[in-house]
């Protein structure tokens, strides 16, 4: 109890010394914020080229708001380390380390590894949270008894819950101040704790029972955007087929003020959670329940083929014009995940990147985020975005439409422009072919 009240002291007078295990989108965003609300922070990555090119001031994170990245590392409140420990004299340590899928599963190795290390160092008395995105019962099953082989007992002299991470990379409405935080501790009080932690940095925290909830709604929020993608993914298919208009059916309905919510099509899912997230979802229901979660499999593989349509929906247009896709000089503009953000992690972009060079086409590329480019056997560099270039291609693929691109000024200079995103909506003329 004197514990707790010591930290909670700490926390509310500011004065809490923290640790951000893991220095990427996630771990840096939130090193900041801690900074930027004046807290002590050090950031802790086993990459040691990133903990260089951050002490030197190079914030290089995709996503990362390098305003408020460089007040913090301004402030001198903001450190970082390659080694655990300033773990010994944290009062809160928070781990947000990778949770990709391997072989069709989660790969906890990351959490494993970080908590394990956090273990060898951890103070009595203090708190901490995971934010990694995971399937329910990691906190409790997986971290707290990792965390407990230091000798301490979870509850009684250390506090632990998750709280999960929700940014949108690149949203400039919703960062995170403004996004409410979710959060789950082991017992009352580690929630008690997390969520006065969390009060420093955002404007509204959200309490629930317990660690599962927490981690469960975070896949459930990843999850309902997946689906939906991928009912409007199928729909785009089918209105192609009867030739309507899919974004002008989705606006119409978005006209009713209530019970629907647009989702819009594309090239596929990307990035590092919408495409993942539902997989943790899906293993889990497998693995506990041994039913396969119907919905979500079958959304991952409407989602997961879109690359291929987009493809074949290139092929054809090209074939309308006497073109074969063999051969053909495709232009593609944008290959992140999405649009002004720097990040190719799951890109569905540079999925029909691949396929169209394996499929013969002589791909091109731009995107202002992206030097160079491997998908595959695909190997190359940005093209110059030219007038020249555009004319000389057969088709211009508009996959990630980032606000630079003045696609006026491109649909007038290419013979054919494919819009996987409806970016050209207004200027569609008849050398456009929607998705
Ligand atoms: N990127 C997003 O938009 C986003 C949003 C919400 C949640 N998440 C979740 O947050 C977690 C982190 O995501 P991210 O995008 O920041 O990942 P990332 O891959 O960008 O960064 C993770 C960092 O952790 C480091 N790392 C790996 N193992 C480590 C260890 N044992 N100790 C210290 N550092 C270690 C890596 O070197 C890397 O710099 C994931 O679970 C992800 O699903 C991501």
């Amino acid at each position: 109890m004197k514990r707790r009240a010591q930290l909670l002291g700490r926390l509310e007078a500011g004065s809490a010394r923290v640790c951000v295990i893991g220095q990427g989108y996630v771990g840096l965003s939130l090193s900041v914020g801690v900074a930027n609300a004046g807290m002590e922070v050090v950031g802790i990555d086993v990459d040691a080229a990133r903990v260089d090119r951050l002490r030197a001031g190079v914030v290089d994170v995709p996503g990362v708001d390098q305003a408020q990245a460089l007040m913090a590392l301004g402030s001198g409140r903001l450190s970082f380390a390659t080694e655990a420990d300033a773990v010994a004299e944290a009062d809160v340590v928070v781990i947000c380390v990778p949770t990709p899928v391997a072989n069709h599963g989660p790969d906890l190795s990351a959490i494993v590894a970080a908590a394990t290390e956090v273990a060898t160092r951890l103070k009595p008395g203090a708190l901490v949270v995971l934010e990694s995105t995971t399937y329910p019962g990691t906190t409790e099953g997986t971290v707290l008894p990792l965390l407990e082989a230091s000798g301490l007992k979870a509850g009684r002299d250390f506090a632990l819950a998750f709280s999960p991470e929700r940014i949108d990379p690149g949203n400039s409405k919703f960062g995170l101040a403004n996004t409410p935080r979710i959060v789950g501790g082991i017992d009352p009080s580690s929630t008690e704790v997390a969520a006065a932690f969390y009060a420093q940095l955002v404007d509204s925290v959200h309490t629930v029972s317990n660690c599962r909830a927490a981690e469960l709604a975070k896949l459930l929020e990843n999850t309902f955007r997946m689906v939906n993608i991928a009912l409007v993914n199928e729909l785009a298919q089918l209105c192609s087929d009867q030739g309507i208009d899919t974004w002008e059916v989705i606006d119409a309905a978005a006209t009713k003020p209530f019970g629907f919510m647009p989702f819009y099509p594309g090239p596929g899912v990307g990035g590092h959670c919408i495409p993942l997230d539902p997989a943790y979802l899906a293993w889990q229901s497998r693995r506990d329940t041994g039913r396969p979660y119907r919905l979500v499999e079958l959304a991952m593989d409407i989602n997961e083929a879109m690359p291929d349509y987009v493809v074949r929906r290139i092929g054809d247009a090209l074939g309308d014009r006497g073109v074969t896709l063999r051969g053909a000089r495709v232009f593609v503009l944008g290959v992140t995940y999405k649009p002004n953000v720097g990040d190719l992690r799951e890109s569905a972009a540079v999925d029909v990147v691949r396929r169209l060079h394996a499929k013969g086409a002589d791909v091109r590329f731009h995107d202002p985020f992206v030097g160079s480019l491997q998908a595959g056997d695909f190997s190359r560099s940005r093209s110059a975005l030219t007038g020249a270039a555009l004319a000389r291609s057969d088709c211009v693929a508009v996959l990630t439409p980032h606000e630079s691109y003045d696609l006026d000024w491109v649909v007038q200079r290419a013979s054919l422009v494919f819009d996987a995103r409806n970016a050209l909506t207004g200027a569609r003329r008849p050398n456009v072919v929607p998705l």
